[in-house]
């Protein structure tokens, strides 16, 4: 097999990353500007971002954040409530947010404010069809009778398929795929519905978690699944359709956080995160289609031009910081102290 030992793509998307806010998005948001042109931004803060004069708001200090001379454009989200109205989405539309994220209530960080059934929206998703705004989906569902497991397969039936039907020309994104399951409904599914898929569920399976002891920087929600899942994820990535998109879910958090008696759910990839993918594509024989994965499908499908100019990964092994800072305190990276073998070239042409 050859080894190419550079592969040079069109600038990257990343359609699902969490930035925070103040000290920790100062601390975060250049690894992501570093690497991709534009990130679709989670709502998820405390509290969370629910109207279009809040996102405005958010925008400004993401943009304030930004590393000198760095062009990256953040593209904003509304977090869906069961109040959300039809006039917060036309303000919404009118003030450049794309998309509105829905967190069922209780399924993950920040999500209390969530969707407590998705029946109480049906007017502000009508709104939401019509403007051409997309919408989001956390794709787990909550009840505590359903094994963790088994959450995000149980949303289909319960959640997605219903939502399909009643808004066929909503554009759904089905965000951090982690089972088979979801990976086929998005396959043949009609054109309005696509998926991100994040390096780490690309890499890992549930063991992960458990290898010599529990490991806390693998935890995230949807949680790793079994490797025959793994698997299915990695055949959708690499199949060339332009359902599949990525979307890093980068979620920083504070290493004291991660690595307490409960620990928070989320990965932090963005250090690393084009390196990351490049890895699970080249293992799986397919870098050739990392530049649709990466930097193509996701524009298409949010009906946003693609991006002007290129990055170039080199095989030129890298080692990982153990930890960076974050703030106050630090943060570590997923894979943090362990050698990569791309590394980013710095900068863009
Ligand atoms: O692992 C996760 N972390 N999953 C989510 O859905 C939220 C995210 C976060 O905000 O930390
Ligand atoms: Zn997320």
């Amino acid at each position: 097999m050859s080894m190419p030992a550079t592969l040079t793509l069109t600038r990257p998307d990343d359609w699902h990353l969490h930035l925070r806010d103040g000290a920790a998005l100062r601390a975060v948001l250049p690894y992501t500007a570093a690497q991709f042109a534009r990130a679709i931004v989670m709502p998820n803060l405390k509290p969370p971002v629910t109207t279009a004069s809040q996102a405005i708001a958010y925008r400004e200090r993401i943009l304030a954040a930004r590393p000198a001379g760095s062009d990256f454009t953040p593209l904003m989200t509304l977090y869906l409530t069961d109040t959300t109205t039809p006039a917060e989405i036309a303000r919404a539309k009118a003030a450049g947010v794309v998309a509105l994220k829905l967190y069922p209530a209780g399924a993950t960080t920040n999500s209390d404010d969530g969707v407590t059934d998705i029946r109480k929206t049906r007017a502000t998703l009508e709104a939401m069809q019509r403007e051409g705004l997309l919408l989001l989906v956390h794709g787990e569902v909550t009840d505590p009778a359903v094994d963790i497991f088994d959450r995000e397969a149980v949303f289909i039936d319960r959640v997605m398929i219903p939502l399909r039907r009643d808004f066929p020309e909503l554009k759904i994104v089905f965000e951090h795929l982690t089972t088979r399951e979801a990976a086929h409904y998005v396959r043949d599914a009609d054109a309005h519905t696509a998926a991100t898929i994040t390096a780490h569920h690309l890499l890992y399976n549930r063991n992960a978690l458990f290898v010599g002891g529990l490991r806390p920087h693998f935890y995230c929600l949807p949680i790793l699944k079994r490797e025959e899942h793994r698997q299915a994820l990695l055949a959708a990535a690499t199949s060339g359709s332009p359902k599949f998109f990525l979307g890093t879910d980068s979620a920083p958090h504070a290493a004291a956080l991660k690595e307490a008696s409960v620990c928070g759910a989320g990965c932090f990839t963005a250090p690393a995160a084009l390196e990351l993918y490049a890895e699970a594509f080249e293992a799986a024989g397919a870098l050739a289609r990392l530049e649709g994965f990466a930097s193509h499908f996701g524009a298409d499908f949010y009906g946003l031009p693609r991006n002007t100019g290129c990055v170039t990964l080199l095989r030129q092994p890298r080692t990982l910081p153990e930890q960076l800072p974050f703030g106050e305190v630090t943060i570590k990276p997923l894979l943090g102290g362990q050698e990569l073998n791309w590394s980013l070239q710095p900068g863009w042409s």
